[in-house]
């Protein structure tokens, strides 16, 4: 008997220690997010060798009386990854902190920083609506940041330049890192195209990409006419305004990176119906094709923290649009549905895969 109670009383602490950790998990978040902020990486990047507690708070933007608190906020960002302890010489006891892989790719003047995906995504603007969820629940709101804000997320970015500069600052620090992975590893799939439309491309970070690794090839992107009014165009990159449920510029392929989980089924089917029609009429023999960069769920393989990490994401994109992550099966019924007749999948690109889908 006296067994039994105490197995119960351990699966009761057990439990007690896994709802604790929820409650705390945006801990994690907000802990990263107050290190960039006071800018750490940078502070340890500059110094260009293990910096130790008392240096590191030398260095630092704080008040006086809080000097004590930086080696807390450390330990837990140690703990979750973000930064490492090496000795600070060969012959001394002491340690001191060193930039990490995760951290390295947050510092801000390294071309593939995530800091501007960060901002955006932990700005109150957008974390706000995650306090509407279980009223956005019991309304017909379209979504959770509708709840919040009165307004559907493209249409609140389009009166309001704050949100509008933070968003398409964190689509083109994503297109920077998944443009120069996709060159290193996918770059067969732009070979023999004449000219490219990369729909829904933000501000051109990833058409730009493109444009300067293939020259003779002629891109656009085509986003809402607040996104792209006044940018700088090049001899092989141009800018056009429009509404992809309208119509889509034509091209031999067109790119939807980011675009089709923003969005229900209904919806994804009528945009790759219009990039269908913009193919079309392109002469034959060029190639022609649809570009997809979205996750593909249920891969084989996967650990957890992926899987844990792409839960969040299709739970973003559902309080943000509302959109929808998608499985193979999900992908197929929905480019079958628009009409197309088959499709490659190429898992190189970490969460994200690469679909090819063909007229
Ligand atoms: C999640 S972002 C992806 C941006 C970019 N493709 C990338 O991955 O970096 C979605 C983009 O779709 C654009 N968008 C939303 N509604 C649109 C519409 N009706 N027509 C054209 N673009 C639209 C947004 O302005 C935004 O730039």
């Amino acid at each position: 008997m006296e067994h039994k109670n105490e197995e119960h009383a351990t699966k009761l602490l057990r439990a007690q220690t896994h709802v604790w950790n929820h409650i705390f998990s945006f801990i994690n978040s907000m802990s990263l997010k107050c290190a960039i902020d006071l800018e750490i990486p940078e502070t340890i990047h500059k110094h260009g060798k293990p910096m130790a507690l008392s240096q590191l708070i030398d260095s630092l933007p704080i008040h006086p009386s809080k000097t004590n608190y930086i080696y807390r906020l450390m330990r837990i960002l140690t703990h979750s990854g973000f930064f490492s302890q090496k000795k600070l010489n060969e012959n001394e006891l002491e340690m001191g902190y060193v930039l990490t892989d995760s951290s390295i790719l947050l510092l801000k003047d390294n071309p593939l920083s995530m800091t501007p995906f960060l901002q955006a995504m932990l700005d109150p603007m957008l974390t706000n609506p995650w306090h509407e969820l279980p009223a956005w629940f019991k309304n017909d709101d379209p979504s959770a940041f509708h709840t919040a804000h009165g307004l559907k997320i493209w249409d609140y970015a389009g009166r309001e330049p704050k949100l509008n500069n933070l968003f398409n600052d964190a689509m083109a620090s994503d297109a920077q890192l998944i443009a120069s992975a996709v060159i290193e590893k996918c770059k067969g799939v732009f070979r023999g195209l004449d000219s490219l439309v990369d729909v829904g491309g933000g501000t051109g970070t990833m058409a730009k990409a493109i444009a300067n690794s293939f020259p003779q090839l002629e891109c656009t992107v085509f986003d809402l006419p607040h996104v792209v009014a006044g940018l700088q165009e090049s001899q092989n990159l141009k800018y056009v305004g429009g509404d992809m449920f309208q119509s889509v510029p034509p091209a031999d392929a067109i790119l939807l990176k980011w675009i089709m989980h923003d969005w229900n089924d209904e919806q994804c089917v009528k945009i790759l119906k219009n990039c269908k029609e913009a193919i079309k009429n392109k002469g034959k023999g060029k190639g022609q094709k649809i570009i997809i960069i979205d996750m593909v769920l249920e891969r084989e393989k996967e650990d957890n923290i992926s899987v844990e990490t792409e839960l969040f994401v299709d739970m973003v994109v559902m309080v943000l649009y509302p959109g929808k992550e998608r499985n193979e099966k999900e992908w197929a019924k929905l480019i079958f549905s628009a009409g197309f007749s088959d499709y490659k999948i190429t898992p190189v690109l970490g969460l994200r895969s690469l679909i090819e889908v063909y007229p």
